[in-house]
């Protein structure tokens, strides 16, 4: 059979309005609802399914009135009126809530005519997923900004601070007074005594203690990045600088305290900026042209001897003396071994708290090990090696034997009558191991006025070298070299 030729081409009006025709059947047959409305805001047309969603009535004409009328909370008109798109928004139609899409209709003139709105999908329960996806996300996000929250403020407090030392004390009263005042602190410490801690409790009980409390650490950031994280950054200040600016950190304490954690390992040229900062009270961002005024108060810290470096010219003098307005000595744990049992208290029962089982305790020996090592590391190397000693032994009472990582330094009598005194101060013990505690003390200083020659010792300690053998091996005592 012969193809049927159209007896005539139609016009380009014709083309157009059978294109919008067929267009309109798309739409009646593809959404759930369909509308049109022309320029001065009234409804031309509706689709059926519309008409069913909110109610209406078959009896009354629709066409002509006002979109709002009809609609109230439609937005068709402001499309007409603006000319723009709106491709994906959620409207409200009868207390339900729909996934709509509104565009502008052009006349021959490029001119806005009217607009379509389309119903995408009238039960949200098909986006369901895309939904709860965003829903996770937007949780997710609310649980990175809290975490961030709660990273600027304090962690500790003064009475975390464990120690009833005269140097303990003294530090700790020196760490009250200057969260009483304002002005920059400087905590000097060898590693693990305590700054970090000190420097939170000291901002905890300060004025600023509702404000953040930033901090940064100048010996972790690498020097090209330590300036920017600083002060900040302004769009295109070097090549990977973004589009946006970045705050830094020094903004981001402003109405609190930020924390420089080693600043002895702060770039020289960093130092002179930094110095201004803290002179002028206010913060240029790199790659920026304006000041920004900040209010921060600076707590520093540095395990480096900060006036060596002065002096050999690798600190700045004038930074020094803006810093070192409230210096505060942290003590070695060596030189002040008399914390050692209430600090091992506190951090075994830490060390429970976190692995969720019991607190461990010492045993006499035990302590008496710990009291003995010098800890170049402080407490920071307690608590490790205390955590060691939990993870390797089942031990309740952790004995000397459950501590084979510390070197087995010999005792000498002060480090253990320190340890043994504080430690019969702080609990009362079974008979049994303070007695095992007061010879094994003995013991080393007989070992000690003897030159460790055992049979001088057993000797001075009236018993038979057989026996003090024996003692030295129940004791867990390290026998030394001279085995006579
Ligand atoms: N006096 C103390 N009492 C209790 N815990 C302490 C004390 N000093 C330090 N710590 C603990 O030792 C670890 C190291 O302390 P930190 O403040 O980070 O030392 P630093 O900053 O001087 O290196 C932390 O776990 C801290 O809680
Ligand atoms: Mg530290």
């Amino acid at each position: 059979m012969a193809r049927q030729v159209p007896a005539r081409l139609s016009s380009d009006a014709e083309v157009r309005s059978l294109a919008a025709s067929s267009l309109v059947k798309l739409f009646d047959s593809l959404y759930e609802g369909a509308v049109v409305i022309d320029q001065a805001g009234r409804i031309t047309w509706i689709n059926d399914k519309y008409k069913a969603l909110i109610g209406w009535n078959g009896s009354e004409a629709i066409e002509g009135r006002a979109i709002e009328e009809v609609l109230p909370n439609s937005r068709l008109r402001q499309v007409v009126e603006t000319g723009q798109a709106d491709l994906l928004d959620v409207l409200t139609v009868g207390g339900r809530q729909m996934v709509v899409s509104r565009i502008p209709l052009h006349g021959e003139a490029g001119n806005v005519i009217g607009a379509l709105g389309v119903i995408l999908y009238d039960r949200l329960q098909a986006l369901k997923p895309i939904v709860s996806k965003f829903q996770q996300m937007q949780s997710d996000l609310a649980t990175v900004r809290k975490q961030l929250a709660d990273g600027r403020q304090a962690k500790y407090r003064f009475s975390q601070f464990v120690g009833t030392s005269r140097l303990a004390a003294e530090t700790k009263e020196q760490a009250r007074r200057a969260a009483d005042r304002e002005g920059a602190v400087l905590l000097l410490g060898e590693t693990g005594t305590g700054k970090e801690l000190l420097a939170h409790a000291i901002h905890a009980a300060s004025r600023r203690a509702e404000g953040p409390l930033v901090t940064i650490n100048a010996a972790a950031i690498p020097e090209a990045l330590l300036e920017a994280e600083l002060f900040g950054v302004e769009p295109g200040a070097y090549t990977g600088a973004g589009t946006r600016s970045r705050s830094g950190k020094f903004q981001l304490a402003d109405g609190g305290t930020l924390f420089l954690d080693e600043v002895g390992d702060m770039p020289l040229s960093l130092q002179a900026k930094l110095l201004r900062v803290l002179q002028e009270g206010e913060v240029e961002a790199l790659g920026g042209n304006r000041l920004r005024p900040v209010n921060v108060r600076v707590i520093a810290a540095t395990s480096r001897d900060l006036k060596a470096m002065m002096e050999a010219g690798s600190f700045r003098a004038d930074l020094y003396y803006r810093l070192n307005v409230l210096p505060i000595r942290l003590p070695p744990l060596r030189e002040r071994r008399e914390d050692i049992a209430m600090l091992c208290e506190t951090l075994l029962e830490q060390i429970a708290e976190q692995g969720g089982e019991a607190s461990r305790t010492l045993a006499a020996d035990g302590l008496a090990r710990l009291g003995c090592h010098d800890w170049p590391g402080n407490v920071r190397e307690l608590r490790n090696v205390l955590e060691q000693a939990v993870a390797q032994s089942d031990n309740r009472r952790l004995a000397s034997a459950d501590f084979p990582m510390l070197p087995e330094t010999p005792a000498t009598p002060e480090k253990l009558s320190v340890s043994l005194a504080s430690s019969v101060e702080s609990r009362v013990r079974p008979l049994r191991e303070v007695a095992a505690a007061a010879e094994r003390l003995e013991i080393l200083r007989a070992l000690e006025a003897t030159g460790r020659v055992k049979l001088h010792a057993a000797k001075l300690l009236g018993i038979s070298r057989a026996q003090l053998y024996e003692k030295l091996s129940s004791l867990g005592i390290v026998s030394g070299e001279a085995d006579i």
